[in-house]
């Protein structure tokens, strides 16, 4: 009698529910843990065996008989939430399609790929380190200690988190903590590059507030600043595709390098355009030395066995003048024209 009853309630109600919603919630007062089918499961307990057998199974059946009809309206249910969809969600296939274009690669991306094939087939592996450094990774470790004027040849931005010695958190304002990172986690002979990003508080045609640089790094028994040249004008020749390429090294200053040196590219304008490689105008692209015996044993290196040279390059900078962009803006700006006539598509690699 219990039985039937139920049945003819959940039967109606199950007609009456409208939306899936509804549906879970009539369900939930029959089959959920306290729902009039499962009650009438736990008063079986009080019957004797005999009772127990009988009603249990009619109660089973009962069950059966209503997950089934649960499930037949669930289906229509669903059905009828397509039909709805499809008629309020209307596409219009008489309209011209939006406009697509091919994607395109960034030169800043390419640049990559090019510097990490010509270092790949000389050798080098690549070595990578965190964006956010500590002031021993970017600075104290490459014989930049506190209060050292070098700290002020790179404007640096801090970060309001702090290290475990309680020193702010930098941005890396070279890929020269990765060279750190190396040689403490590497046995020598090493040979790596490190491309990434690096920021300095710096903003104008030839300087972005974040930029990139490709770090070298090699150390072995016998290397010197002959190989260094050597290694940076085959560099510049492959990546540049001239073969009489006309560049200098100058003298210069790094505390983590000694002696150190900054190379120059030679270049003209004609006609507009940028000639790279011969003409007397000159672009610093990089920065570089023999690592300063002081750093290697900042990272525990046996200074009368090992020695090697070091290296940082501007990506940004060879990325303009192989192609000829005056603005090192116009890499970050995020305008898909520029990218569209500047980009390389997938087939020019
Ligand atoms: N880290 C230097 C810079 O950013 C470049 C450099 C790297 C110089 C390695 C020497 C050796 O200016």
């Amino acid at each position: 009698m219990d039985n039937q009853k139920v049945l003819q309630d959940v039967t109606k109600e199950i007609e009456l529910a409208s939306s899936q919603e509804e549906l879970q919630i009539v369900k939930v007062t029959y089959l959920g843990k306290k729902g009039r089918i499962t009650e009438l499961l736990k008063s079986l307990k009080d019957l004797s065996l005999d009772e127990k057998k009988s009603k249990g199974a009619e109660i089973n059946l009962l069950r059966e008989k209503v997950q089934a009809l649960f499930e037949v309206k669930l289906k229509d249910l669903k059905i009828l939430d397509i039909n709805s969809k499809l008629n309020t969600e209307f596409l219009d296939i008489t309209f011209p399609p939006p406009e697509v274009s091919a994607a395109k690669v960034h030169p800043i991306s390419k640049t990559f790929d090019d510097v990490v094939s010509i270092f790949g087939s000389m050798g080098y592996a690549i070595a990578e380190g965190p964006d956010i450094e500590t002031d021993f990774f970017n600075f104290s470790a490459l014989n930049i200690p506190e209060d050292h004027p070098a700290r002020e040849m790179q404007d640096t931005f801090y970060i309001a988190d702090k290290d475990e010695k309680g020193k702010p958190l930098v941005l890396r304002t070279h890929t020269s903590p990765v060279q750190i990172r190396t040689m403490l986690n590497q046995k020598p002979p090493i040979k790596i590059i490190a491309p990434g990003r690096t920021y300095r508080c710096d903003s104008d045609s030839t300087h972005s507030p974040m930029f990139h640089q490709v770090e070298g790094l090699f150390i072995n028994e016998n290397a010197n600043m002959g190989d260094l040249k050597g290694t940076l004008i085959e560099f510049c020749k492959q990546f540049f595709e001239v073969q009489d390429l006309k560049v200098r090294f100058r003298p210069s200053y790094f505390p983590f390098t000694e002696p150190s040196a900054e190379m120059d590219i030679a270049y003209e304008i004609i006609d507009n355009k940028l000639q790279i490689g011969k003409g007397d105008k000159w672009l610093e692209i990089l920065g570089c030395g023999m690592v300063n015996p002081v750093v290697l044993e900042n990272c525990k290196l046996d200074t009368s066995k090992f020695q090697g040279f070091a290296f940082g390059m501007g990506l940004d900078r060879i990325t303009m003048l192989k192609h000829g962009l005056t603005d090192i803006r116009s890499f970050f700006n995020g305008n898909l024209n520029w990218l569209a006539k500047h980009g390389f598509s997938l087939g020019e690699y």
